[in-house]
């Protein structure tokens, strides 16, 4: 079986006169895959553009040799493709069980082939019960029925996650998971995460200014900076890059220092 590959060719996206990507060129495989870079470099704009919310004006992409449905956000995900948000987007008055199940589109990728043998009905028992698995496996089975409001930010990115998951997705991008979460928060999301990522041969694009984080899951780290990948590689690779070091790394540690 080969695997699996995201692929962005020449990815260019100007809104007004400003260029925001500029012939991007990128490579995701199967595991966590880092994307970091200063605020403003074009990262959450890379995702926009995946998941076919903004059409870009050159270029293109693929998965597993499929062309990415450029500026359609239901084909993008019925391609495999789930996102989450850098403020999770939930709905606040329905259960976390609910906010799972959303997830769930019966002609979606992965569950497609459940429904043409067992029938809807069948489809439904099966994503319910992957939906309880999820939350078993990620430690929220005694949180199904509370409204999702009432949970700690930590929880309801991880909710955010399996709703992402509930459809078997092929690709996963997560924009900025840790952000706001405590260290125990952290590990409640990824490493369930990854176990199951690994599992399902899932692609995992990580948007991350944690980059102890980064380093400790990523194989492979790109560094953007003003729209352009400026390093590629290993975590350490791409850190002690003189590019990273000068666009990101060292504006944080000056930052960090006042
Ligand atoms: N819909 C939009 N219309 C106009 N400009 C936009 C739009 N979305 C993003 N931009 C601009 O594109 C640039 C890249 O923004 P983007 O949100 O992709 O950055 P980012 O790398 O995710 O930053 P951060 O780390 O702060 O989240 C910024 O200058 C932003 O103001
Ligand atoms: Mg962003």
């Amino acid at each position: 079986m080969s695997a699996s590959m995201l692929e962005l060719n020449n990815l260019s996206v100007r809104f007004g006169g400003n260029e925001v990507l500029i012939g991007m060129n990128y490579c995701a495989k199967p595991g966590f895959n880092g994307l970091i870079g200063p605020n403003g470099a074009g990262k959450t704009t890379v995702f926009n553009t995946i998941t076919g919310y903004v059409m870009p004006h050159a270029g293109g992409g693929a998965l597993d040799g499929h062309p990415l449905p450029l500026g359609k956000p239901i084909a993008s995900a019925r391609l495999g493709i789930r996102r989450t948000f850098q403020t999770p987007k939930l709905v606040a008055e329905l259960s976390v069980l609910s906010n799972v199940l959303i997830g769930v589109d019966a002609t979606l990728a992965g569950l497609r082939g459940v429904a043409e043998f067992f029938g809807v009905s069948g489809l439904q028992k099966a994503t319910h019960q992957r939906a309880l698995d999820l939350l078993r496996d990620f430690g929220l089975q005694g949180d199904a029925n509370k409204p999702v409001s009432s949970l700690s930010l930590g929880t309801q990115k991880v909710v955010e996650v399996l709703r992402a998951l509930v459809s078997r997705p092929r690709v996963l991008l997560l924009d900025e998971p840790a952000a706001g979460l405590s260290a125990v928060d952290v590990d409640q999301l990824v490493e369930p995460l990854a176990r199951r990522g690994q599992d399902e041969g899932l692609i995992v694009v990580i948007i991350e200014h944690d980059l102890e984080l980064v380093s400790r899951l990523c194989s492979r780290v790109a560094a953007m900076h003003f729209g352009r990948i400026v390093a590629e590689g290993t975590p350490s690779e791409v850190l002690a890059h003189p590019e990273v070091v000068k666009s990101y790394i060292g504006g944080r540690v000056a930052a960090e220092a006042e």
